[in-house]
């Protein structure tokens, strides 16, 4: 019997090569890749057990702990993107019946209330209009209240712009006996961030804002009071491919083989977590507060008003109001047209309503600030 290969137009233009346009990627990630990492995600692919990809690894462990300022043993790089590494962080540590509380005060944080239930929790929150923050008062009433095994808040909530202070937060958790957990998303390498000197016990953020990495590869990270609570556990991790004990035997000194780790994105992430270490955490920081300031100069000088107050403002990511009467999308479409520059709308409660400008990374620059400048006033001009 022969069978006959079909090939009909559709296949035939699915075989055009592709070409991308050069986008400048200014809205709420991923942001630009610096040619080093690109550089570095196309070198040739090794094994997953091979020893030099093994001592990479042991490199990788090295560099997230400097960017994260942490000791804790466990900090490998989740492959996934940083959702991966979110559902990492709650599926090791929840167990059925765990209180879990969480601020909600974004988009983000109902991501994690709707995982932490899904591994059975008993799900609280605390919430705040989206935009505001939680004060270390309000989150001392939460805890009396609830009583949580479990702690989770936003440091970096990219769908309002704000950042979640987390000075003391530690020591109120470890006074009420609950583990804290913070995501980083939209903060490591671009807000400062101190995971031991702040007690947080669980981490995760991504590869594609603040390193200037493709999406696909995720820092995840466990402070000891965390491991303690994963190895109390009654219930085996009901995710397979996120048990951090069983990651663990791969990236400690067992070696042993778990999953076929996405090898190329690891190297671009060593790359731009490189990038990190070269440049110094206090220079980044610095060079991400100096461009949002001048970016915010920028939007009061153009008449627009930010959504966050200027205290509590990221950084990495600010949220402007549309103007009345002005349509936001059909801005945002003319900048990508016209210009190739991205920017992103608004989410959740915040859709229609604000416009959200990233300055992460390798994109957080004079040039691009200036840019994104002039371009939003020309294109308003027709609004
Ligand atoms: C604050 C925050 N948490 C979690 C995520 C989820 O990350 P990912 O889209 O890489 O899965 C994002 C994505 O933008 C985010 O901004």
């Amino acid at each position: 019997m022969t069978t006959t290969i079909s090939i009909n137009d559709s296949h035939r233009l699915l075989a055009k090569q592709l070409d991308m346009a050069p986008r400048l990627l200014l809205g709420p990630g991923p942001s630009n890749v610096p040619p080093r990492v690109l550089q570095a995600l196309s070198m040739t692919t090794v094994g997953h057990l091979d020893p030099l990809f093994l001592q990479m690894m042991d490199e990788t462990q090295t560099l997230l702990r400097y960017a994260w300022q942490t000791d804790n043993p466990m900090t490998i790089s989740v492959s996934g993107t940083g959702s991966a590494a979110m559902e990492a962080t709650l599926a090791n540590t929840v167990e059925p019946g765990d209180v879990v509380l969480v601020g909600v005060n974004g988009y983000f944080g109902h991501r994690l209330l709707d995982m932490a239930g899904r591994y059975g929790a008993d799900t609280r929150k605390l919430t705040k209009p989206w935009g505001e923050t939680f004060s270390l008062e309000e989150l001392r009433i939460g805890l009396n209240c609830h009583r949580p095994a479990i702690l989770a808040l936003v440091h970096a909530e990219t769908s309002t712009g704000a950042c979640q202070p987390l000075v003391g937060v530690g020591e109120l958790c470890r006074e009420f006996n609950c583990l804290l957990l913070v995501d980083t998303v939209t903060s490591l390498g671009g807000v400062p961030l101190f995971i031991d000197e702040w007690g947080i016990d669980l981490a995760y953020s991504c590869s594609q804002k603040g390193l200037a990495c493709p999406p696909g590869i995720a820092p995840f990270t466990m402070s000891p009071r965390a491991v303690e609570k994963l190895q109390q556990r009654r219930a085996k991790v009901a995710n397979w491919y996120l048990d951090i004990s069983m990651l663990c035997q791969y990236w400690g000194n067992e070696r042993t083989y778990h999953h076929t780790a996405p090898i190329n994105m690891n190297y671009a992430l060593r790359e731009a977590l490189r990038l990190v270490a070269e440049e110094g955490l206090a220079a980044v920081w610095a060079r991400h507060q100096a461009n949002a300031e001048l970016l915010w100069q920028g939007l009061a000088d153009l008449g627009l008003t930010c959504h966050v107050p200027k205290e509590f403002r990221l950084p990495t990511l600010t949220t402007v109001t549309i103007p009345p009467g002005v349509d936001g999308k059909a801005v945002a479409r003319q900048l990508l047209q016209e210009y190739n520059l991205e920017i992103g709308g608004g989410l959740g409660e915040l859709a229609g309503k604000v416009w959200r400008i990233g300055l992460m990374g390798f994109n957080s620059r004079r040039e691009n600030v200036i840019l994104c400048l002039s371009a939003l006033e020309r294109v308003l001009k027709n609004f």
